[in-house]
């Protein structure tokens, strides 16, 4: 029967579709509460073939950095590794695929949770959602007040997304359909249906976009090439009045450029639910005012853990029964 690592406790919904297959599975339990450790897996994957029973499948999260020592202690059994997110950044895909590893991740499922709790982000940083409520429990309501906690109104204003892709595009649905926002959108691909049914404007260059948007969401995957995407001088580039929201990987914003941005009053807020230095936040960040945190957790509802997790076993049991994986990262 084909043996399934998996590095954190997952959903049960998942567990349940590979034990009504009868595969055997093996839960890295100690991982309840902090991420599994490289040396952790790679020793699990080594015992099982130094016992004769390997490994078939790793189901990996997005805190294990699943790096060529990592593959190369589940091989030669191992077959593919299902990546419980939508973002692959952790997984050596390269590597996997020169040692005809299959790696596979979970779009579609969290694309409308993801772009809720970024539109939750937009509506509460410009409403000072977060420090109202800060206010409120320190007892600092004394009295209505004319110009209390004043806030920036969403409906009507410009919204830059920086990459359409499903997360994007449903982020840019709720602007346009919810708010009445003009929708500017930058990727390396135009989509002339996606404007025709939005209004939105593609705008080839993001140093162009910048200084016409109220908010900035960030919608694009973590590559070599979007590493400190939004950095100072683009901070530099966008309105002072503007608000950054970004959840898609922290390494794409220079989060020490974002806290002086912030400080300095280059620009007025930020919502941000990824860290450059996961799970470390930038000190100066967590002193602000102008700045809501969330830990990661944008696709984190019950309906979608337990739909990743579903879709993840699936892309297991697809490959390992000689199909292709629906999610199957080319
Ligand atoms: C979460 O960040 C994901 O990529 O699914
Ligand atoms: C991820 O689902 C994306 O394409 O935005």
């Amino acid at each position: 029967m084909p043996k399934i690592f998996i590095t954190r406790p997952i959903p049960e919904a998942g567990l349940k579709i590979l034990h009504d297959k009868g595969y055997e599975v093996v839960v890295n339990e100690a991982a309840l509460e902090r991420a599994a450790t490289q040396e952790e897996m790679i020793a699990v994957l080594q015992q099982a073939q130094g016992e004769g029973k390997p490994f078939d499948a790793l189901l990996s999260v997005l805190t294990d950095q699943i790096t060529v020592e990592v593959i190369d202690a589940g091989l030669p059994t191992l077959k593919v590794i299902a990546n419980y997110a939508v973002g692959f950044d952790n997984v050596d895909v390269g590597a996997a695929k020169q040692k005809g590893v299959m790696v596979t991740n979970t779009p579609g499922v969290l694309t409308d949770t993801v772009a809720e709790h970024t539109f939750a982000l937009v509506l509460s940083i410009a409403h000072r959602i977060a420090e109202a409520d800060r206010f409120s429990r320190a007892d600092k309501y004394k009295a209505w007040g004319p110009e209390l906690l004043l806030g920036t109104d969403v409906s009507g204003k410009t919204l830059g997304v920086l990459g359409l892709g499903r997360i994007g595009s449903r982020v840019a649905y709720h602007a346009v359909k919810g708010f009445g926002m003009k929708v500017l959108y930058y990727d390396p691909k135009q989509n002339p249906d996606f404007e025709k049914e939005y209004g939105a404007v593609y705008v080839s260059n993001v140093d162009e976009l910048l200084p016409q948007c109220d908010f900035v969401s960030i919608h694009v995957p973590l590559l070599d090439s979007t590493r400190h995407f939004i950095n100072e001088e683009r901070f530099k580039k966008m309105k002072p009045s503007a608000y950054l929201i970004n959840t898609s990987r922290g390494p794409i914003v220079d989060e020490k450029a974002l806290a002086a941005a912030l400080k300095n009053g280059v620009i007025r807020g930020a919502a941000i639910d990824v860290f450059e230095y996961e799970p470390e936040i930038t000190p100066e960040l967590k002193k602000l005012e102008n700045i809501i945190l969330t830990p990661h957790i944008a696709s984190a509802t019950r309906e979608t853990r337990n739909k990743m997790a579903e879709l993840a076993a699936t892309n297991i049991i697809e490959a390992l029964e000689g199909r292709t994986p629906p999610n199957l990262i080319k």
